[in-house]
């Protein structure tokens, strides 16, 4: 299983020393961590490397030139990041599925990891959205690229609640039919209000992991929930 977290704009350098001091994972060996700090941490993370990878969370679709404020793939690979969310839906406001195929094709060919987050707007919403993002997503990359999707309902995130077992895996299947339809083999997470008193539900659905936000906040309620996954 794969426990990504990601930390979004929160915490301070003295918290994530406090975060990083803790982080004495038992996880069993098959559960992969990715944390994904705001840039200016990463260092932070790089240097007390331990049981994790490390993720970013966002690049830029451009590879180089006047675009001031951004990152490139490049860099965050010089840098030693391995995973990248992208397209994750508190930036879709401001950016086209099209610009997101380009951050991932940005990702792929700088050999990073995309952590690609596609889900509806609203619950029960037709899948016209969901359908339309993985294919752009994955239109500008080979099929054979290693690629993760995470599916989050955007009426779940931080909402403190997640959909049923049935509703997550009705959703995750469409996600990975479309993908095997372009020859994409591919790991699906689920995220959205994840924690570990829904842990019995979501072991009903058929997922590769999770990616988790604000569970990621507090050390020990992460630990916590990835002893259970
Ligand atoms: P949440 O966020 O776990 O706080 O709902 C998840 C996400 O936005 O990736």
């Amino acid at each position: 299983m794969i426990v990504a977290a990601n930390f979004k704009m929160n915490l301070n350098l003295k918290d994530y020393k406090h975060f990083l001091k803790n982080f004495n994972t038992n996880a069993s060996k098959d559960t992969e961590i990715i944390l994904c700090p705001p840039f200016v941490y990463l260092n932070e993370f790089k240097k007390l490397k331990k049981d994790f990878y490390l993720g970013a969370q966002d690049v830029s679709e451009v590879a180089v030139g006047r675009h001031t404020g951004q990152v490139s793939a490049s860099m965050l690979k010089d840098f030693g990041v391995e995973f990248v969310i992208v397209g994750h839906s508190e930036r879709r406001g401001f950016e086209l599925d099209e610009q997101i195929a380009n951050k991932v094709k940005q990702a792929v060919d700088n050999g990073i990891i995309p952590i690609v987050c596609v889900g509806e707007n609203v619950k029960n919403q037709d899948d016209a959205q969901i359908i339309n993002q993985v294919n752009t997503a994955l239109s500008k990359i080979e099929n054979s690229s290693n690629i993760i999707i995470a599916y989050e309902p955007v009426w779940a995130i931080g909402s403190g609640e997640i959909p049923s077992a049935a509703y997550i895996n009705k959703k995750t299947n469409l996600i990975k039919k479309l993908a095997k339809k372009l020859g994409f083999k591919i790991k699906v997470l689920y995220g959205g209000s994840v924690d570990a008193k829904y842990l019995s539900q979501l072991k009903k659905c058929s997922l590769d992991g999770y990616l988790v936000g604000g569970l990621s906040l507090d050390v020990n309620k992460f630990l916590n929930f990835v002893r259970l996954v």
